[in-house]
């Protein structure tokens, strides 16, 4: 089945990586989520992508600096638009209390080294079925999982092509999708992938046109910031094809 990963929730509409910005990609049609752990001063987990805070929230400087009611102290909205001023950060539990239930595909992104575990504790609280990856750029998190976890699916994303280096490492380690970037994916490289048993989910998908472009070479799904643009070229695909 094709996933239309909300990245980051409803990124383009909400602040992204909050309960907010999830509900509503969501709600625009997508099936599937995409969201970046990392971790606080204090140990939680919370969900949160760039390395420092400056952008995206009227701090500054680490996540790892703060404990998690300093950030929650915080706000993490205004910069997406005033409306949103006052919008929280968000607990990976949490996240997990209220989501991972539904009926969704998860790329759940390792970004911090050694939550592993305690992120995969988290899972096994909550979920209620296997269509949950853990991805990362970092092979060795993927690895660390793979050792706490002999089933559950990873997904290695990767900034160059697929290659038949990429492909062995990822197989090594029981690995079940590769992820590239959509600007360099290529037909050969997904039939490399599909003989080797893997899927290909692609990300980087900047605007409509790379995602119209990209839609025909990704065979498992894409990470979009506007699920409800991905929705709709999903319903002229199926409409042309009936
Ligand atoms: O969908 C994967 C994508 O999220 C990877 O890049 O930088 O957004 O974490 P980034
Ligand atoms: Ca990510």
């Amino acid at each position: 089945m094709f996933v239309n990963y909300a990245h980051r929730g409803a990124s383009a509409y909400r602040p992204e990586n909050t309960l907010i910005s999830f509900r509503y990609g969501v709600e625009l049609g997508a099936n599937g989520i995409e969201l970046d752990l990392q971790q606080t001063k204090d140990g939680k987990i919370v969900i949160f992508h760039d390395d420092t805070i400056d952008k995206k929230c009227n701090g500054t400087g680490k996540i790892i600096d703060y404990t998690y009611e300093e950030l929650y102290n915080m706000d993490f909205g205004f910069w997406k638009g005033e409306e949103f001023r006052g919008t929280k950060i968000c607990l990976f539990e949490d996240f997990a209390r209220e989501f991972l239930e539904k009926d969704l595909t998860f790329a759940i992104e390792i970004k911090s080294e050694d939550i592993e575990k305690k992120a995969l504790d988290i899972i096994y609280k909550y979920k209620k079925h296997d269509n949950i990856y853990i991805t990362s750029f970092k092979i060795g998190i993927l690895e660390k999982v793979r050792l706490l976890d002999k089933e559950i699916k990873l997904s290695w994303l990767i900034d160059e092509p697929i290659n038949r280096e990429n492909i062995n490492k990822l197989l090594s380690i029981q690995g079940n999708q590769i992820a590239p970037s959509a600007k360099n994916v290529t037909y050969e490289g997904i039939e490399l992938a599909r003989k080797n048993g893997l899927g290909v989910r692609l990300w980087g998908i900047e605007n409509e046109e790379i995602m119209r472009k990209a839609y025909p070479l990704a065979p498992e799904g894409m990470t979009v910031n506007f699920p409800d643009k991905l929705k709709e070229l999903l319903g002229k695909m199926n409409s042309k094809t009936l």
